[in-house]
């Protein structure tokens, strides 16, 4: 296992479009482990492949305290979405220290393919639904803040750029 690095708003490469996922093997499956061991080291509640620079479409999400409900979604569709919408303080690992209200569909039924190359089917509302909407953005190149303002996100940009030179005094 290995912690992989993850991508910081604003590179470009969190654009890319990630591919659909051709086979669930042994490699797709160490990708599955790695980036697990990624969210809980960081730590966070969900991580696209995106984020890591892998650009295919792979998510993993662990809403537990105790970090041993590992969700794992490959090729993941959204079969139905409630009308209902809800808003929710977002963060993302790729966005350190920023966070901010998005809104996004209230309930969603996704089709996956597990890490078995089997296909699931889940229902999700409440912070699960606003996860798996947030992860599979990414995998479509699509940051969280780029749902904001404009002036919102400049802000940011220049608030991590800031972090990022204060960082490289420090060290
Ligand atoms: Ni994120």
């Amino acid at each position: 296992m290995a912690i992989l690095d993850i991508l910081h708003y604003p590179d470009s490469r969190l654009h890319t479009v990630a591919k659909p996922v051709a086979q669930v093997d042994d490699r797709i499956r160490q990708l599955v482990k790695d980036m697990a061991q990624t969210m809980y080291d960081a730590p966070g509640i969900g991580l696209a492949a995106t984020q890591v620079n892998v650009h295919e479409r792979v998510i993993v999400i662990d809403l537990s305290e105790e970090q041993n409900k590992l969700l794992v979604l490959i090729n993941p569709e959204i079969v139905w979405q409630s009308e209902a919408a809800q808003t929710y303080e977002e963060g993302c690992l790729s966005v350190p220290g920023v966070f901010e209200t998005v809104k996004r569909a209230a309930e969603i039924r996704v089709r996956a393919l597990d890490e078995q190359g089997q296909t699931q089917e889940i229902e999700a509302d409440g912070l699960l639904a606003v996860c798996i909407q947030h992860e599979m953005d990414h995998l479509n190149g699509k940051v969280f803040v780029e749902k904001l303002s404009m002036l919102k996100q400049s802000r940011i940009k220049n608030k991590l750029q800031k972090q990022k030179r204060e960082a490289a005094t420090t060290a």
